[in-house]
């Protein structure tokens, strides 16, 4: 199966079932290519990869030689998470690093327009990540020019944190107003996702469930991506 089938095309084929994206924040960087090979064997559906600046989050996480040193070895979609300022001076890069799906937060975007067309027309999926307190309705002028929204569940920043409850909520009218506006864009829930939040999470509209710490501080990575992938 190749990237395209794994990705959009074959989540729309497929109709509905969700995606699993462990997070590689929670990954053992000393041994990445193990993770990396771990992950290619599991019913994981994407990578996800957090890039972080230390400016818009209090962190700073890895870069393009990692991404490009994963993408070596990832049998499936990049799918980028940007928590930085100024991503607009990085789009072209991170494509070339070997990104699918790349998501700019909403709060670091003045020109939000702009950035998610360019990112399509580099030919990668285009996604929106929304702080914790930035308001659903925000999206309503721009969910029907991207492919995905990446709600966060935690204030980003960091792996491991504790799930904001509000985001069930926040979840329904996302998909409420997805629905309403026609769009297609699919609904990805960021932080702090386990086994007991999983299912109703997509239950409320969840379409892909990213999951770092659920993952790799379990003692079964390969199971609880099965289980996560059950839907919880
Ligand atoms: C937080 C990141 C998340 C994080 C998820 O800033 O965007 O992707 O890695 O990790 P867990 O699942 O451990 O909360
Ligand atoms: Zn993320």
């Amino acid at each position: 199966m190749g990237e395209k089938e794994r990705g959009f095309g074959f989540f729309y084929l497929c109709n509905m079932k969700h995606l699993i994206a462990p997070s590689i924040l929670s990954a053992d960087f000393a041994n990445l290519q193990r993770d990396v090979e771990m992950l290619n064997k599991s019913e994981a559906d994407w990578f996800h990869l957090d890039v972080m600046d230390g400016v818009f989050v209090p962190n700073i996480s890895f870069g393009f030689p990692i991404i490009k040193a994963i993408k070596k070895h990832a049998k499936k979609p990049l799918d980028v998470h940007l928590m930085i300022v100024n991503p607009d001076n990085y789009l072209q890069a991170f494509k070339d690093a070997g990104a699918n799906n790349l998501s700019v937060h909403y709060e670091a975007c003045p020109h939000l327009h702009r950035t998610v067309h360019a990112i399509r027309d580099l030919g990668m999926k285009a996604g929106v990540a929304i702080n914790p307190h930035t308001p659903v309705n925000f999206l309503q002028d721009i969910i029907t020019d991207i492919d995905l929204v990446c709600m966060m569940s935690v204030n980003p920043g960091f792996g491991g944190q504790k799930f904001i409850d509000a985001t069930f909520q926040k979840v329904k009218y996302l998909k409420q107003l997805i629905k309403t506006k026609k769009s297609k864009a699919m609904i990805e829930v960021d932080g702090g996702v386990d086994l007991k939040n999983a299912s109703l999470l997509l239950k409320n509209g969840a379409d892909v469930l990213v999951a770092g710490n659920t993952v790799f501080g379990s003692k079964n990575p390969v199971e609880t991506i099965a289980q996560l992938k059950k839907g919880g």
